[in-house]
């Protein structure tokens, strides 16, 4: 494509060349290096970037980039990578009175130059972070990202190393601790994923919970079969499975199961009941019965005691239907429901990162008064084009390629053009965000990447990425 754009006259070339090349171009001018060798991409380009850590190589963000490498025949880029954000997990500081987890890894990093010329990485664990917040994703992106490595390159050595065995072990064991759980979800701080600011989805969010089963499945594939790892493997498949049906069951919301809820009994004690989390039928907001098309569904966004938050989060949604932790017909469902409220979940530029947007009283107590949250921006019903690649493999794993092209159309139209915002905002994503950043790195990457599996299906199944959702 870049050689096509070259020799073109710049009228000439189509909207998808043209904002193909852009993509590369911005994806390959940030580059993170250590002594010549890239470890990572830098969250963004633009010069007047609001907050300091933009500059950082994040985690979550890296993901989309890693994979464009790893489908464009550059492994060695990812693998440095994972090896650093493993041996950085050293630096997280040890909290008075707490004993530290050692599978905590870091939610982003930096290089810093010294005064003798040399380079230094510094880690933040959440600690620097705006707010404080637990990046709860990072450990599970790495796992996700060490299958994907493996399944491309074919080679199992580097996750084979002791370094990467003891990794896995730490993650699964942190993961699989017992705590004060009575559900076999896993609990979390406020903005301990890509929401990474208050945004009332501490407890059991679905994102967490998608991305969690996920690791669960690729720790199991990574693992060596052997004494030190053994019990851990059948632990996380027993967790697995026990996660996978509670999911299925207690999040997902079609007509029935609202209809199920609207006619609750409540407070009922003991096992064996229909209404376990005693959700009272009248915290069903007036939106959700006029909202939910017939023949379609989602998983809610969070489930706890006495409480189910019906917005609609895509990523966990996506997520959970890219890795089967719904089910085949759920995950169908869920397509047919951004096809049938596309105007809310797409918009003019996918994709809408939660449906609808908490405003007024709602939005002081559950934001916190947050400016840069306002109503239909940023993380309150913001538009965000790096929520297109998992649209793209959802669509595609679950034959709804049509959907799919429909959103990179948009995208291919407006983005590169716009020069590649972080988030946009308004009820359709009209307006680009106020706060946004441009030459956001992973609103470009996601972008690349979305073509590669538009291109060629069978990408996902390299990347580990097209597992058949069990029934
Ligand atoms: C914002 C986003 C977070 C992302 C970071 C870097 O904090 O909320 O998800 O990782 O920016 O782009």
């Amino acid at each position: 494509m870049d050689k096509q754009v070259s020799g073109m006259h710049p009228a000439q070339a189509s909207p998808s060349v043209e904002a193909f090349a852009s993509a590369r171009a911005l994806l390959e001018s940030s580059l993170l290096h250590i002594d010549g060798r890239p470890v990572g991409t830098i969250a963004s380009l633009d010069p007047r970037v609001p907050a300091e850590n933009y500059r950082d190589c994040f985690v979550r963000d890296f993901v989309s980039s890693a994979l464009v490498f790893l489908l464009e025949g550059r492994p060695e880029i990812v693998r440095n990578f994972l090896d650093l954000i493993l041996r950085l997990r050293g630096q997280q500081d040890e909290l008075h009175g707490q004993q530290r987890a050692p599978g905590v890894l870091p939610a982003s990093f930096k290089i810093v130059e010294t005064l003798d010329g040399s380079h230094e990485v510094s880690a933040d664990f959440g600690d620097r972070a705006i707010g404080r917040v637990a990046p709860v994703d990072s450990m599970m992106w790495w796992v996700l990202l060490l299958r994907a490595y493996t399944r491309a390159t074919g080679d199992a050595t580097f996750s084979r190393t002791p370094e990467c065995q003891r990794g896995l072990r730490q993650i699964l064991n942190l993961c699989l601790q017992s705590r004060f759980e009575v559900f076999p979800t896993l609990l979390v701080p406020d903005g301990s994923f890509m929401i990474d600011r208050r945004m009332g989805v501490d407890g059991h969010p679905l994102e967490i919970q998608a991305l969690f089963h996920a690791t669960l499945r690729a720790a199991r594939e990574l693992l060596i079969d052997e004494e030190a790892s053994r019990w851990l493997i059948e632990l996380a498949s027993r967790r697995e499975d026990v996660l996978r049906d509670y999911v299925r069951e207690y999040y997902w919301l079609d007509m029935d199961a609202l209809n199920r809820i609207h006619r609750y009994d409540t407070e009922l004690f003991g096992h064996g009941i229909e209404n376990a989390l005693n959700i009272y039928p009248d915290s069903i907001p007036p939106w959700v019965p006029d909202w939910l098309p017939d023949d379609a569904g989602y998983l809610v966004g969070n489930l706890g005691p006495g409480h189910m938050d019906f917005r609609f989060f895509a990523q966990g949604n996506l997520l959970a239907a890219m890795f089967g932790l719904s089910s085949a017909g759920q995950s169908r469902a869920l397509l047919r429901l951004f096809d049938l409220r596309w105007e809310d979940l797409i918009g003019t530029l996918p994709l809408k990162i939660v449906f609808p947007a908490v405003e007024g009283e709602a939005w002081r107590l559950i934001t916190g008064c947050d400016p840069k949250n306002t109503p239909w921006s940023y993380h309150n019903g913001g538009n965000w084009p790096t929520l297109l690649w998992p649209f793209v493999a959802a669509c595609l794993q679950h034959d709804r390629a049509d959907l799919a092209q429909r959103a990179v159309r948009l995208i291919e139209a407006r983005v590169a053009r716009d020069d590649w915002p972080e988030y946009y905002d308004g009820r359709r994503g009209r307006l680009i965000g106020r706060k946004a950043n441009r030459r956001q790195i992973w609103s470009a990457s996601a972008f690349i990447l979305a073509r590669h599996l538009l291109d060629d299906p069978a990408c996902l199944q390299r990347l580990g990425f097209g597992e058949e959702p069990r029934t």
